[in-house]
């Protein structure tokens, strides 16, 4: 038989998928097309109702074109959307419990879910170090889709990422949606300096951080370790302390910018990005002011940015939204426009100079793109040869959105 995954949502999703991939081939299935597979494994992501209802759509399409296709649903799901998709998917399942997945076609093992060596086939290898979520910030579903926090033994991590390097990847991303906390016998600082010893050329980088758990520690480590990108994802959410009490988030505008500067002045290079929420209940443009000044202080490298969407089961739902989709997608618009034109202006420093960028595949009018260490994306012509491995590019023209290099430079 033949399967066929469709992944939503963050890295740690797509870990999942590759997991439920290497067990699925261990069951002599194969991965094929869409179009020829038997069975459809939907992966879901229900931080935004946008991506239910895309998956929602593609569900109920394929049900009707294709009556015979066994659909499999799994990932992060709310109880209300299970209940609307149940007639539409012939089984709904939880993930963790891959190994004990109850389908006639697989057969059932007695192995913990994080034993399952991920089949990796992007060009980063993502290791999950934790699952869960405790800090139930009011807007967000993780902690009820993927339950509490619980962090793997520091030596299993260990091993998994020397099985990703030795499997060829350049990219590695430590994955848990807080890994400031992580505790799986040592504290992520420490987690990170013994990663830094595995053996190879490598970058590491992590994802998520949150403000009130971050350490000097981590800092220290991104500081001393070769491998630990100067890269942090930091976020803030929101510039406004009455917005940021609203949403559950520890921390006010101050502490924010305080923790930045102390980062900044143990690691001065380091390029930073963060996470907004617009259009939270209440966010008047008073409050949304105040994010725009936060933005314009710390000049961040990048921003992921979205509108807010009220999710089920989370507390915030129960609040009634005040500001229309219009202005949520303005206020998106006020802080994309900050962002890029803060970017041309860093962007243009790197005219001239050389700069090491990961290669990472080839874009449609055939030129290599790639990232440089902190995450700013990079084009250049070259030969399809040169995917996953470390090249020095010499910058020959910049826009908002990234850099353009002519050649590369033999190391
Ligand atoms: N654990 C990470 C983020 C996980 S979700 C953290 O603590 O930051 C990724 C991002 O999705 C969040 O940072 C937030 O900006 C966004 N997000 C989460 N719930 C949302 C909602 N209900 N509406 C809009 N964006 C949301
Ligand atoms: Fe969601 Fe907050 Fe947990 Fe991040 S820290 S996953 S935003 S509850
Ligand atoms: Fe990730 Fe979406 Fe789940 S962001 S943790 S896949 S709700």
């Amino acid at each position: 038989m033949k399967y066929h995954l469709i992944t939503y949502g963050c890295q740690m999703n797509k870990n999942d998928s590759e997991r439920i991939s290497s067990f699925f081939d261990k069951n002599n299935l194969t991965e094929s097309e869409e179009a020829d597979a038997d069975i459809i494994v939907f992966n879901a992501c229900s931080i935004r109702q946008s991506s239910i209802d895309r998956m929602t759509a593609k569900i109920k399409k394929i049900k009707e074109q294709s009556k015979d296709k066994i659909i499999i649903l799994t990932g992060c799901l709310l109880k209300k959307d299970i209940k609307k998709l149940e007639n539409f998917c012939d089984y709904i399942l939880k993930s963790e419990e891959l190994p004990s997945w109850n389908l006639p076609f697989l057969k059932k093992e007695k192995i913990d879910y994080f034993e399952i060596i991920p089949k990796r086939r992007d060009t980063a290898g993502y290791i999950s170090i934790m699952k869960g979520c405790n800090n139930f910030c009011s807007y967000c579903v993780v902690p009820y889709t993927k339950g509490r926090e619980f962090s793997r033994p520091a030596k299993d991590i260990i091993e998994e990422v020397k099985e990703a390097v030795f499997c060829g990847k350049k990219e590695i991303w430590i994955l848990g949606q807080n890994v400031n906390s992580y505790n799986g016998g040592i504290s992520f600082a420490d987690l990170l300096v013994e990663i830094d010893k595995i053996k190879g050329d490598f970058w590491v980088r992590f994802t998520s951080s949150h403000p009130k758990d971050f350490s000097f520690d981590i800092a220290k480590a991104i500081k001393n370790c070769k491998k630990i990108t100067k890269y942090l994802n930091l976020p803030l959410q929101s510039g406004d302390d009455e917005i940021l009490k609203k949403m559950n988030r520890p921390y006010n505008a101050e502490q924010y910018s305080k923790l930045v500067a102390n980062i900044r002045e143990i690691v001065p290079d380091i390029a930073l990005s963060t996470d907004i929420i617009v259009g939270f209940p209440g966010e008047t443009e008073h409050h949304f002011h105040n994010t725009v000044k936060m933005f314009n202080e710390i000049d961040f490298d990048m921003a992921y940015i979205a509108k807010y969407s009220p999710r089920h089961e989370t507390k915030s739902f129960a609040e009634k939204e005040t500001v229309s989709e219009e202005e949520k997608k303005r206020r998106e618009r006020v802080l994309t426009e900050i962002l890029t034109e803060k970017n041309l202006i860093k962007n243009r420093l790197y005219l001239k100079n050389i700069v090491k960028v990961l290669v990472m595949g080839i874009n449609k009018k055939g030129y290599l793109f790639g990232k440089t260490e902190g995450y700013k994306d990079v084009i250049f012509p070259g030969s399809e040869k040169k995917i996953n491995s470390f090249a020095n590019i010499k910058i020959t023209k910049c826009s908002k959105w990234g850099l353009e290099g002519k050649k590369i430079i033999q190391k």
